[in-house]
């Protein structure tokens, strides 16, 4: 009998030099810089790092605002499409739809450096991203939609245009490292799934809505609005015992708990906690919210101990409590992550599109 590995646990399917998960040490780095470093850099001078592997001069940092800021507008078309969905479709559902059909012509005068038409496609799609996020969202506060921004600021003209009013540069920060963040994760599953559809030569928009539709389900991304409306369910601190016990008897599992690849805690919910705590402290809405999770977390250590693979809280936990700090309704967190990630799909097919080889596995046939 042949050995069969579903889930692919372990198994090496190529290398890369975008990110390292050290999965033993829970450390995480893009490009060789760990995480603790890059948070505290410039959110575009990250994404250039990401996508073309060095620092951007200065000049090179302006360059991509201005291509990201002048590919940020929806045009007719895709406004028509956005307003002919079905309104109860979810955000991401939404983006996965509407990616593969975006108007894809760059401005002549904006040239991409780098990467051929992928990152010229990669880039208009990810510019497009969060104003889609934003329309769709104001669409159903019965809005006048986009409202626009003029900000070279990715983070401050989203928050803008989804709340109609000005951040503080506090809720820019902290978008800023919640988004650094979640750029890049190596060959998650949703990284995976857009490389598979690379391989066959497919363009980048429907390997980046591939992604995306991955990236929705709830043992990936979808994680993060699962574990902020479970914590809301459980209503407060006190109770979080008696719920987390309930789902584990029930045979379920806590959202936003345990991880592949680490064996110890995920840096990221390492440095998404304090954030949390330093934006929720504001209010007492989002306190009591914090404290529940904080509870549900401790409640776990306690019930989902286990010999050499600990189950502990991943970047999906915190970053909820972040996300409604900031008012951004919890079935818009995937769809974030999303805006986000969408960078690290990109800088994946700048990798890989010059080596790939078409992706089959085989399967073992059994007679019924
Ligand atoms: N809640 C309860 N039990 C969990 C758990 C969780 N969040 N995560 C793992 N486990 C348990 C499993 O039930 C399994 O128990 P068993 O050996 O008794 O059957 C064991 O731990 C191993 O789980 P498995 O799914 O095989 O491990 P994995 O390493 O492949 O799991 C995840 C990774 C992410 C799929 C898993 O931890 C999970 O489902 N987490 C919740 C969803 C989530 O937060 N996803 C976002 C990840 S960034």
């Amino acid at each position: 009998m042949n050995e069969i590995n579903v889930g692919l646990e372990g198994v090496l399917v190529g290398q890369t030099s975008i990110s390292n998960v050290d999965g033993e040490n829970g450390k995480l780095s893009y490009r060789g810089e760990d995480i603790e470093s890059l948070i505290s850099r410039p959110f575009l001078q990250v994404i250039w790092l990401l996508l073309f592997g060095d620092c951007p001069s200065a000049q090179q940092e302006q360059q991509l605002a201005q291509f990201l800021l002048a590919h940020r507008e929806l045009g007719q078309d895709e406004r028509n499409m956005l307003a002919a969905l079905p309104m109860g479709t979810h955000p991401m559902l939404m983006l996965q739809a509407l990616v593969p059909v975006l108007d894809l012509s760059g401005r002549a005068d904006l040239a991409v450096p780098f990467g051929g038409d992928d990152a010229l496609h990669g880039l208009i799609i990810a510019a497009r991203l969060p104003t889609l996020i934003a329309a769709w969202y104001n669409r159903h506060k019965h809005r006048d939609w986009p409202i626009r921004s003029n900000s070279i600021e990715p983070q401050r003209a989203f928050l803008k245009s989804l709340h109609a009013t000005e951040p503080t540069p506090k809720q820019v920060a902290a978008l800023d490292c919640v988004q650094i963040l979640q750029l890049e994760h190596s060959y998650n599953a949703g990284t995976f799934a857009g490389r598979v559809t690379l391989s066959t030569q497919a363009p980048i928009q429907s390997s980046i809505a591939a992604s995306i539709g991955t990236l929705f389900g709830n043992l990936h991304g979808g994680a993060d609005q699962a574990a902020l409306e479970f914590a809301q369910s459980v209503g407060g601190p006190d109770n979080a015992a008696r719920c987390v016990g309930d789902v584990l008897a029930a045979g379920g599992r806590i959202m936003g708990m345990g991880h592949r690849e680490y064996r110890t805690v995920d840096p990221r919910a390492t440095l998404l906690k304090p954030l949390a705590r330093d934006l929720c402290e504001d209010c007492p809405d989002s306190a009591r919210l914090l404290a529940t999770l904080e509870a549900i977390e401790a409640s776990c250590a306690d019930k989902l101990a286990k010999p050499g693979k600990p189950i502990r809280a991943n970047v999906e936990f915190y970053k909820g409590a972040v996300f409604h700090a900031l008012g951004i309704p919890s079935d818009y967190f995937t769809a974030m992550f999303a805006s986000a990630r969408v960078y690290g799909y990109i800088a994946h097919a700048l990798e890989f599109r010059p080596q790939a080889r078409l992706i089959r596995p085989r399967a073992e046939y059994r007679a019924a």
